[in-house]
């Protein structure tokens, strides 16, 4: 299959835009998929009603179908129509962050079929706050089901090229709306569970959902890297964002960390390896060898959680065999930031 990419300006959705998303609604309508932006990573969507699609989705990323996907929204009363009962809670929800980077998970009716929900009888939904996304979502009839469009295993996408690497000839469709604006994938609060529930960090904190909600928990397996609990959203049990080469985190003094590191790929590139170094603008011109890149700055974590996962992208393109990253605060995005991190490292962590 031969696939179709096209660019997409989100500030200016004019004639030709409205046209091309037409053409790429109706591919999903008509049971095809399209990749498309988001305010987090860039999502591969078919229609979420379609049993079919949701499984051409999985063979498409070479995904586990157990692994349920989200179904994106562009209207609250779409949400009305899929879900058994909406507790008064996700209103709350809605008003305070939709559209935006959080998915919430509640009690699904028969309309959504259980390919798309990986046999559940739950459903995860987000309004994404991107107006390529939304007037896709309206032009596909309502409803499109979309993992993040990377190959399983992968990085999730934050840019269309990085769709394109691991999806061209397998779908029909990529819209183009440049880098995105977040990075990391939506924050996934369940609310099926007495108390609220965090399955997956993102970049809207749990004192963030806590303000609105109060008591909110959060899923053991994210704060306790040992726990031998299954996580509670499927996908998280997986080793995601999986670099080619081997990354390892080094934690501890700043100046310890520097020199550690410097060491450490020094040795590597004696042995003849590609190193790589994962460092903030602060540090970056401290380290001595390798292929060293800036994630952004530890004052403006949102700078890091932008470009982390283009920087492991990057990486692998430049086939790089071994890095080494600088670890992070883990308070507020910082903790979706690490969550990601050490599962690209497979949590390889050495404390000095
Ligand atoms: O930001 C995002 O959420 C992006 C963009 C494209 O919207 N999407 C995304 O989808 O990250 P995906 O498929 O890569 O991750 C979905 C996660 C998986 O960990 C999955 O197990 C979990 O959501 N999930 C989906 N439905 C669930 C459910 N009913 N119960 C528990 N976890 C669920
Ligand atoms: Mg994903």
């Amino acid at each position: 299959m031969e696939t179709e990419i096209l660019k997409i300006d989100e500030n200016n959705i004019d004639d030709r835009a409205k046209e091309i998303l037409a053409r790429a609604g109706k591919i999903i309508r008509d049971g095809g998929l399209v990749a498309f932006p988001t305010e987090t990573v860039y999502g591969l969507g078919g229609d979420a009603l379609n049993p079919e699609s949701s499984r051409k989705i999985y063979a498409a990323k070479g995904r586990p179908s157990d692994n349920p996907l989200i179904v994106h929204v562009a209207e609250v009363k779409d949400v009305e129509a899929i879900v058994r009962d909406i507790p008064s809670q996700a209103y709350k929800l809605f008003e305070a962050f939709w559209p935006g980077p959080l998915t919430i998970i509640m009690n699904k009716n028969e309309r959504i079929p259980y390919e798309t929900t990986g046999g559940l009888d739950t459903v995860a939904i987000r309004m994404p706050n991107n107006q390529i996304a939304l007037e896709l979502i309206r032009q596909s009839g309502g409803y499109i089901a979309a993992p993040s469009a990377n190959a399983s295993g992968r990085p999730s996408p934050t840019l269309a090229r990085y769709c394109e690497e691991d999806l061209s000839g397998k779908i029909e469709m990529i819209l183009d709306g440049g880098q995105v604006g977040i990075g990391l994938e939506s924050t996934i609060v369940d609310l099926t569970s007495d108390i609220p529930m965090v399955l997956r960090p993102g970049y809207i904190t749990r004192e963030m959902l806590s303000d609105v909600l109060g008591d909110v928990a959060i899923d053991r397996t994210i704060i306790d890297n040992n726990s031998s609990e299954r996580p509670k959203a499927p996908g998280m049990k997986y080793r995601h964002y999986a670099p080619k080469g081997v990354l390892t985190i080094v934690q501890g003094a700043p100046e310890e960390v520097v020199a550690y590191i410097n060491d450490m790929t020094r040795e590597a590139m004696q042995e003849g390896k590609k190193v790589g170094v994962i460092a903030t603008d602060a540090s970056q011109s401290r380290y001595e060898a390798g292929t060293v890149k800036s994630v952004g700055s530890r004052e403006d974590e949102a700078s890091i959680a932008h470009e982390l996962f283009k920087v492991l992208r990057e990486f692998d393109d430049e086939n790089i065999d071994v890095m080494f990253s600088e670890s992070f605060d883990d308070s507020g995005i910082g903790q979706a930031i690490m969550n990601r991190l050490l599962k690209a490292a497979g949590h390889n962590v050495i404390s000095l």
